[in-house]
């Protein structure tokens, strides 16, 4: 079983060898004032026991079933990592099973490069508060940061877009509806080598929106963004020669992102997926699968040693999974 909690969503899902079995969630209620990390833990609370039975009841085994559970332990928001540590804790304690924390980012890409048959692929891992280029080193058993965000992740970059022009800020998509057919506006582009950043792109859109029209300046503003990604990633993929790339995290739901990708990948002949979107946004398939395979490898860790890190950076965790 992994949980997922590191933000809007608690996530609980059940695998069997590599086989997703459930993976049910319940997901805060963004509305306009964002997430206050103490409403948003509440939530997971008040919903974690209902999630777990769901995700038992769909995958049709008992709690006395579970033989194994995973946590994310960050990166994410405090409160709500917590919540999600504390029902782990508890559910290994209550069946004497293994434990293992989880990198939610390394989660994010595992299940992408399974779910699209990838073995090494390039990795662009793009969230609401994450935006980086992945690449795994096998030899040192870990993954390389070959790029990322210098301020804030695409998609709280879309969230806070939205909210600051009165769209619905629904994770993004308000930005994708109201983009279609809106015709192009000159942006800050900021790629530095295989880095980029959008707080400058995010705040001269406000601005532009306040004299344009909000589809024109929605589009443009995703058209830039996306590209920024491609530029990036296609130089990246260029210094790798990696033969396979993929997307992941929340803002992979994008349809316009991965057609840009893609098209990125099919003039340099490289195969190109990602997970089906209920994959891409927080879930606990993708925490029960990756824990799964370091548990197999006999990771697991004692339930007093289990922590959160707010700040935990996937460069910095080893990679147990082969
Ligand atoms: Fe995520």
């Amino acid at each position: 079983m992994g949980i997922e909690s590191s933000a809007h969503t608690f996530g609980v899902g059940i695998v069997e060898n590599g086989r997703i079995l459930s993976n049910e969630k319940s997901v805060y209620p963004i509305g306009n004032s964002g997430m206050i990390p103490i409403k948003v833990a509440e939530f997971h609370n008040k919903n974690a026991d209902e999630v777990i039975l769901r995700s038992l009841e769909r995958a049709d085994v008992r709690l006395k079933d579970i033989s194994g559970i995973g946590y994310t332990m960050g990166p994410g928001i405090g409160p709500c990592l917590k919540v999600g540590m504390s029902k782990a804790k508890a559910m290994a304690n209550e069946l004497n099973v293994d434990i293992v924390p989880i990198n939610h980012g390394m989660a994010h890409v595992e299940v992408a490069k399974r779910l699209s048959n990838m073995r090494d692929p390039l990795a662009l891992y793009v969230s609401g508060g994450n935006s980086q280029i992945l690449k795994l080193d096998s030899e040192r058993r870990h993954y390389l940061v070959l790029g990322e965000t210098f301020d804030i992740g695409v998609g709280n970059m879309l969230d806070s877009f939205a909210r600051k022009i009165g769209l619905d800020p629904a994770w993004g998509s308000s930005v994708a509806k109201i983009a279609t057919g809106g015709k192009y506006i000159k942006l800050p582009y900021t790629v530095k080598g295989m880095d980029f950043a959008f707080a400058g792109l995010m705040t001269k859109a406000v601005e532009l929106s306040k004299r344009n029209s909000k589809k024109d300046v929605s589009f443009s503003l995703q058209e830039t963004a996306f590209a920024m990604l491609c530029e990036a990633a296609e130089r990246a993929l260029l210094l790798t020669k990696s033969r396979e790339f993929c997307v992941c995290g929340g803002v992979a739901q994008s349809e316009r992102l991965k057609a840009m990708l893609e098209s990125v990948a099919r003039e340099h002949k490289i195969k190109f997926g990602a997970a089906p979107n209920e994959f891409n946004a927080d879930n606990g398939a993708m925490i029960a699968l990756l824990a799964e395979r370091v548990l197999k490898r006999g990771y697991g860790v004692k339930v007093e040693d289990c922590d959160y890190m707010q700040r935990y950076r996937i460069n910095d965790v080893e990679y147990l999974a082969d």
